[in-house]
């Protein structure tokens, strides 16, 4: 992260990053790390799902940081106006907290779903008459396309979704990815397939890098 100037708040960061300073040495074998005590702010064992930004599940990632670590770190190492840059954006954890402090946000990620998640959550539309504004028009506009021929689609997605919900998702699907709705792409492919088969839904467009 870029920062201006650092530290700007308290979190317990500092007693647990000295963790091992009070040690003579760091643990060597697994099971003695395990035995550390954890000086983390209590907080951040707490379920966030709550009381975070609604945006952080809009699709699953794993391997994902905890919301209230992100927001802790963001306000820790940078102020508003400062610019966060996260290379490894992943499921856009550091990014979308980033943004809802006011920081400007450059992010970047090797995987192609994770770029698609982080530009959704980071163009979303933050109002709900625009988002449904939006997806009426998306929904129109793929009305006047004729509904895709299914083969070429993996038998056990076939199998799963009933013919005509799938012949409209992936009709809704190539509009929102033609228009580059961000938001849209992850909400149309969320719940079709596991991150794997979401490839096939997703823009080459959206391997780049985000800024805000
Ligand atoms: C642990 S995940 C980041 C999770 C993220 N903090 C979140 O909350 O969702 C690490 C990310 O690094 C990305 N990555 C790995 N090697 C990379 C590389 N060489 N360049 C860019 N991204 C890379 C992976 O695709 C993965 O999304």
């Amino acid at each position: 992260m870029v920062s201006g100037k650092a530290p700007v708040i308290g979190t317990g960061l500092d007693q647990e990053l000295s963790i091992f300073e009070a040690e003579d040495k760091p643990p060597e074998a697994y099971v003695d790390l395990l035995a550390c005590k954890s000086q983390s702010p209590s907080h951040w064992l707490d379920a966030c799902i709550h009381t975070e930004c609604t945006f952080h599940q809009l699709s699953p990632y794993i391997g994902k940081l905890k919301s209230t670590i992100a927001k802790d770190l963001v306000m820790r190492y940078s102020k508003p106006g400062d610019v966060v840059v996260d290379p490894f954006s992943g499921s856009g954890t550091i990014p979308l907290e980033a943004a809802l402090l006011d920081r400007k946000v450059i992010a970047y990620d090797v995987s192609l779903y994770a770029m698609t998640l982080t530009r959704g959550k980071l163009e979303a539309p933050t109002e709900v008459d625009d988002a449904l504004l939006i997806a009426n028009e998306l929904m129109m506009e793929a009305e006047k396309n004729p509904l895709p021929d299914l083969r070429r689609v993996p038998k056990w997605v076939r199998t799963f979704f009933h013919s005509r919900t799938l012949k409209k998702t992936f009709r809704f699907a190539k509009v929102v990815r033609e228009s580059e709705q961000f938001f849209y792409i992850v909400m149309s492919s969320r719940n079709i397939a596991p991150s794997a088969s979401r490839i096939s839904f997703l823009p080459k467009q959206s391997s780049c890098t985000v800024f805000t």
